[in-house]
């Protein structure tokens, strides 16, 4: 049995907590996925402070007490994640960026290899499409392996015909996602996701050591050593140019010290 679970950040059971539901059915229908919703609203989540301890020392130095970690935990157990937002002044809702912020040290420390993700945004006119593309890539940061989002649109009350458009778009989302959740394989990385893992693991190891966390993740987890974050057979067009971005990050690096 897989396990789905839908982050929703919004505080309303309206537009984004309908969609979720809609979204969890299709997913499920087959029996085979078991799935939660958890409100971001539910949970005790302080503002960044930006002290960075998180970043250099580890994520179990942040001075914030709350829930960060319950959240996490659950992430831990599922199969397949999903972030749904509405839109908020073209952006995604204060809950769901102050989730994110909070989760800041993990686009330097990446784990969710192997988890398939997606998103859905839910607005009344505008900017969501933006707003697929900036959660798309949150995603990709994080590790999962990526569905590219969807966006749907309604003023209230919802039409007939944006409804229409609502379970059609819903319908092919989890669709796509079932797919990408029954095939257990690990994408080939693209061109960008392996130029930010090369600058990324080239440039630590030039300008830090073995006392910042990010470095030490990346020892602990052999990746100043491998060709990407996890095992894959990169073309030779691919390895040339991985190699070129490794070349790229140290000379940048050494003229910074
Ligand atoms: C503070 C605020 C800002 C909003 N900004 C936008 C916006 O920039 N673009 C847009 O299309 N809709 C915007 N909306 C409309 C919401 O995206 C829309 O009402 C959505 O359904 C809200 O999700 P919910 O039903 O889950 O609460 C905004 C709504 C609020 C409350």
């Amino acid at each position: 049995m897989k396990k789905v679970i839908v982050l929703v950040g919004s505080a309303r059971k309206k537009g984004t907590y309908e969609a979720a539901r809609q979204f969890l059915a299709i997913v499920g229908a087959g029996g085979a996925v078991e799935s939660e919703i958890l409100f971001l609203h539910d949970y005790s989540l302080k503002q960044c402070i930006g002290c960075k301890a998180c970043f250099e020392k580890g994520e179990d130095r942040c001075p914030l007490r709350d829930d960060r970690d319950k959240i996490l935990a659950k992430i831990d157990t599922a199969d397949g994640v999903v972030f749904a937002t509405p839109n908020y002044s073209f952006q995604v809702s204060g809950a769901m960026k102050n989730f994110l912020d909070r989760l800041g040290f993990m686009f330097h420390r990446p784990r969710y290899f192997g988890k398939v993700y997606t998103n859905i945004v839910f607005q009344g006119i505008y900017g969501g499409r933006k707003i697929n593309g900036y959660l798309d890539f949150v995603g990709t940061g994080l590790g999962f392996t990526t569905v590219k989002g969807c966006c749907l649109t309604s003023l209230e009350p919802v039409s007939a015909h944006e409804q229409g458009i609502i379970d059609r778009t819903i319908a092919r989302q989890g669709r796509l996602f079932l797919n990408a959740l029954e095939r257990s394989t690990l994408p080939s990385p693209s061109i960008l996701r392996l130029m930010m893992f090369r600058m990324s693991r080239s440039s630590m190891k030039a300008l830090l050591n073995q006392e910042n966390r990010d470095y030490a993740y990346y020892r602990e987890k052999g990746w100043f050593d491998s060709d990407f974050y996890y095992p894959t057979k990169l073309s030779f067009a691919k390895s040339f140019m991985g190699d070129r971005f490794d070349s790229l990050a140290t000379r940048t690096a050494r003229k910074k010290v």
